[in-house]
């Protein structure tokens, strides 16, 4: 059975772009931009993309592309030994888990996204009624169970149709779609009175919020926006040919991810600040504090569609490349079918959504100290898993397989200014042998409450 490959590079860009955007662009970069200080934040944050965020991308791709294997595979064939064939294996899991309380959340908009259409949502004026109604909707079994159902339904019918009339033609279709859908948001966001306050905070930075919680946070969301730690990178590089200028599709993937984070974030400022609500409202920005700004506004249940709409396709890009790894491998090694692994993947990610799914609200065992289980999962998955499936891919390449094959593989497809650049190959090299390591090991010791 012939592996299955990406139809054009372009393919890639766009499923690689489609991963990297999703969620934690529109919900949670404009809470934490606001929360730290607006520009200030986004200066680091953009510093620490092309320390960390890059180089592991760059890492994960290589180690795809030059095996062409699931994760498992590819860890084993360059580690050469069981102890990173383990490693490989735990970043398989950590899609699987990240697959399973995504769907939930995700669930939660394909749920929202009714409500706005059929008028529901315009009936929340104020932000007391709209938290009720979120705690209300998620402490409700079928709703919960539904919502999920259904989002993890329509990943997998995508999923279905292989990877390039499924993943590379749903991208194809659905990021541009989201691009439209996102303009049009931030349009109309514009347009609100005193939308340009919203505006200036996030061009004018405050330094003095930048705290080293703020750097630590900023590292944090660099690879989980960039969907890095979790084998996705390594199974969308192992469709690649081999003979393609990576340098450039790694850094557009990167650009077209930031560029949805900040565009998302002067829509979302623009709109708070035009109701008079604080930026850093948390978490709960998405579900209580906007709901009640569209019901107040004119033409809001058009934009509360087309929010929520553009939510559900950043989602649905992303969701699709957390299960593709467990899909590869089941095709790698066991020789299973397409439609079968489709089918077992979301049947796992979907069970293991269920106490997730439950947690947050009709089944309070499920909860410890008010965190909820998808709290708590979602938070170990994010501060845990996922640096050290990142760690375990920068040591890899950088100190196992030989950084200068690595370097070499990785300017392969390039011409001119880029292959001759030797600040270019020096930066890649430092970055993924010493700066990543290191910045990545610091994230996890803050995570473990260690350091900070
Ligand atoms: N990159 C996604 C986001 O920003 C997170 C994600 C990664 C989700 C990988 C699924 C798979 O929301």
């Amino acid at each position: 059975m012939a592996r299955a490959r990406w139809g054009s590079r372009m393919g890639f860009v766009l499923a690689a772009a489609g991963s990297a955007i999703g969620l934690a662009n529109i919900w949670r970069f404009p809470y934490i931009v606001g929360f730290y200080g607006g520009a200030a934040f986004i200066a680091i944050y953009l510093l620490f993309l092309l320390l960390i965020g890059l180089p592991v991308f760059a890492a994960e791709v290589l180690i795809g592309r030059k095996t062409h294997l699931n994760p498992i595979g590819a860890f084993r064939q360059l580690g050469g030994n069981k102890a990173w064939t383990l490693a490989g294996a735990m970043t398989l899991f950590t899609g699987l888990v990240v697959s399973a309380f995504y769907s939930v959340v995700a669930g939660w908009v394909v749920g929202y996204l009714q409500q706005a259409l059929s008028g529901q949502l315009a009936t929340l004026h104020t932000p007391a009624q709209a938290a009720h109604h979120f705690s209300s909707v998620i402490a409700s079994p079928v709703w919960v169970l539904l919502s999920h159902t259904c989002f993890m339904g329509l990943s997998a019918a995508i999923l279905y149709s292989g990877v390039q009339k499924g993943l590379e033609k749903g991208n194809k279709f659905m990021l541009p779609l989201l691009f439209l859908m996102l303009l049009f948001v931030l349009s109309q966001a514009l347009m609100l009175p005193n939308a340009w306050e919203g505006v200036l905070f996030l061009l004018q930075p405050d330094w003095k919020v930048l705290t080293p919680a703020a750097f630590l946070t900023a590292l944090g969301h660099a690879f989980f926006t960039l969907s890095l730690g979790q084998g996705t990178m390594v199974t969308y590089g192992s469709y690649l040919n081999g003979d393609e200028n990576m340098v450039t599709t790694l850094f557009s993937a990167v650009v077209m991810d930031t560029l949805v984070s900040i565009l998302a974030a002067l829509a979302v400022f623009a709109i708070v600040f035009s109701a008079g609500v604080e930026p850093s409202s948390g978490p709960g920005l998405l579900f209580t504090t906007l709901p009640p700004i569209f019901a107040s506004m004119a033409g809001g249940q058009a934009m509360a569609v087309a929010f929520f709409s553009l939510m559900l396709l950043a989602a649905l890009t992303s969701q699709i490349s957390a299960m593709e790894p467990s899909i590869a491998l089941l095709r790698d090694r066991f020789n299973w079918g397409r439609h079968r692994s489709v089918i077992a993947v979301a049947a796992t990610g979907w069970v293991l959504g269920v106490p997730l799914a439950l947690s947050t609200g009709y089944m309070p065992s499920l909860q410890i100290d008010d965190h909820s289980l998808l709290d708590i999962v979602s938070n170990f998955a994010s501060d845990c898993l996922i640096p050290l499936g990142g760690l375990a891919a920068v040591l890899l390449v950088g100190w196992r397989w030989g950084i200068k094959e690595a370097i070499a593989e990785l300017f392969s497809g390039t011409s001119g200014f880029l292959s001759t650049n030797k600040w270019l190959r020096g930066y890649f090299r430092f970055c993924i042998q010493y700066s990543a390591p290191f910045l990545i090991f610091l994230v996890f010791l803050h995570s473990l409450g260690l350091f900070f």
